[in-house]
């Protein structure tokens, strides 16, 4: 009997202890509507404010293009093996992806952009672009600290999480179709979900804008060469004049949108590039004319592409030209509209909403405007959303693509912040649908 009423006292003792532990390690997961306060609370703490300005900083000093982020994923790995997280490197050339938390499904990705513009930088700072001509003037050096500062934030929980969060940093955004290459190289694969956020000029800091459904259109380019029969300005019946082509072409193009597209489809086309000619009395041989198409349907974006091409070529001929067309897709592939997955978008509300605020969660109008992240979602349900950073003090700021570009820092540990907690939150949500009440209550016998 003693011995009896010992092991009982020692099986007590233990329950206690088992269920102190397993509550105060898994204290966030009792109530995820405070994870997205304390992440935040975290990120601003100078620890990880300092760290993510000084990172975002460095990365501005040295801007690299598409492909060619060589110091900037140094940066990257360089910190993330501070962290003791790891990661696969090279993927999609300078891409490199992490993995935090256990190491087992299910996975949810967060992801920065690493690549800059060809732009001088105009901003006189003292951490101006050191690169002549390069310039991080899409704000995509914030994009890779707030995903380092995730990634802190994450490690720090990392026993917590219900799954595993993956880091990834992506090369070339602006054009190259580095999300592509990430896709192609299986990153996806095995993952439920993916966010990714953009920071904007002209939404107040503290506030977050999305929609659920189409929200940037998709995009693509064309080159088109049109060949005539140059000659003296003054005899142009000897000549096949390529000026008067082009231009005929491009009054065409613009009956695609105006007459063939439903109007409330919305649709671009713009001939952006017309070069031809060098002289007032010599007709040229050819012309060159470029441009772009937008929609935010697939079928309208392979409607366009197919009808520029009839359009240029055929009107080409009425004038006794010849017209190449090029969509230049090994360069500048076609991204695919960027349509936000109706689930998530509740599930971003949500944390968004505990971290801010409801009522700095606001709709958005779609734009024309186009993102890589959108092939992500052709793949698996992804949510792309606006950060703000214009403040009182800030004054005027300017728009990404501009010389004159700046970011409000401020902002950085709210990316952060609402990365980690949008992965977080997401792994334990995931958790509770897959587990049935039964089977939770068998794994804690
Ligand atoms: C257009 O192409 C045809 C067939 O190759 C050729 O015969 C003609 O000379 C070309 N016209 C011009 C203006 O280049
Ligand atoms: C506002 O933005 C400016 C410029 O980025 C920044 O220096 C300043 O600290 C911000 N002020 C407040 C009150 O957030
Ligand atoms: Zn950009
Ligand atoms: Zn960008």
């Amino acid at each position: 009997m003693p011995s009896l009423r010992w092991v009982s006292w020692i099986l007590i003792a233990h329950l206690f202890v088992l269920t102190f532990v397993r509550s105060d390690s898994s204290s966030y997961s009792n109530k995820p509507e405070e994870i997205p306060k304390k992440f935040l609370q975290f990120a601003k703490e100078p620890e990880l404010f300092d760290w993510m300005v000084g990172i975002r900083r460095k990365i501005h000093e040295n801007p690299e293009l598409g492909y060619e982020e060589f110091e900037t994923s140094k940066v990257i790995r360089t910190e993330l093996d501070k962290l003791g997280i790891s990661y696969k490197y090279p993927v999609a050339s300078t891409g490199v992806i992490g993995f935090v938390g256990s190491g087992q499904p299910p996975f949810v990705a967060i992801r920065a952009d690493m690549d800059a513009l060809p732009l001088q930088e105009l901003v006189e700072w003292e951490h101006k672009s050191k690169v002549p001509g390069k310039m991080h003037a899409c704000g995509h050096d914030a994009h890779v600290a707030m995903v380092l500062g995730a990634a802190k934030i994450l490690q720090k929980h990392s026993e917590e999480l219900k799954g595993t969060v993956v880091l990834v940093f992506q090369p070339a955004e602006e054009g190259g179709g580095g999300a592509m290459k990430i896709i192609e190289a299986g990153v996806l694969d095995n993952v439920n979900a993916i966010f990714g956020l953009h920071i904007v000029h002209n939404i107040p800091h503290g506030e977050v804008a999305a929609r659920s459904g189409p929200m940037l259109a998709g995009s693509g380019f064309f080159e088109a060469v049109i060949s005539g029969k140059g000659g003296h300005a003054a005899i142009p019946q000897h000549s096949i004049d390529p000026i008067l082509a082009a231009s005929n072409v491009i009054v065409s193009l613009q009956h695609l949108v105006s007459r063939e597209a439903d109007p409330l489809d919305s649709q671009v086309v713009t001939v952006a590039k017309f070069q031809g000619g060098g002289a007032f009395n010599v007709i040229p041989d050819s012309v060159t004319i470029g441009g772009t198409f937008r929609a935010f349907l697939k079928d309208s974006m392979i409607q366009l592409k197919q009808r520029i091409k009839e359009v240029i070529t055929g009107q080409a001929i009425v004038h006794r030209c010849n017209a190449t067309v090029d969509f230049l897709e090994n360069d500048k592939p076609i991204f695919p509209p960027t349509v936000n997955d109706k689930e998530l978008h509740e599930h971003f509300q949500n944390v968004a909403g505990d971290m801010l605020g409801i009522d700095k969660v606001k709709e958005m109008q779609p734009v024309m405007g186009s993102e890589d992240f959108s092939f992500y979602q052709e793949m698996i349900p992804g949510y792309f959303f606006f950060l703000g950073m214009e403040n009182e003090t800030s004054g005027h700021l300017d728009s990404v693509h501009s010389p004159y570009f700046r970011i409000n820092e401020d902002a950085l540990p709210y990316g952060a912040a609402l990365h980690a907690s949008l992965a977080t939150r997401y792994l334990i949500e995931l958790q509770s649908k897959v587990t049935s009440p039964e089977q939770k209550q068998h794994d804690e016998l």
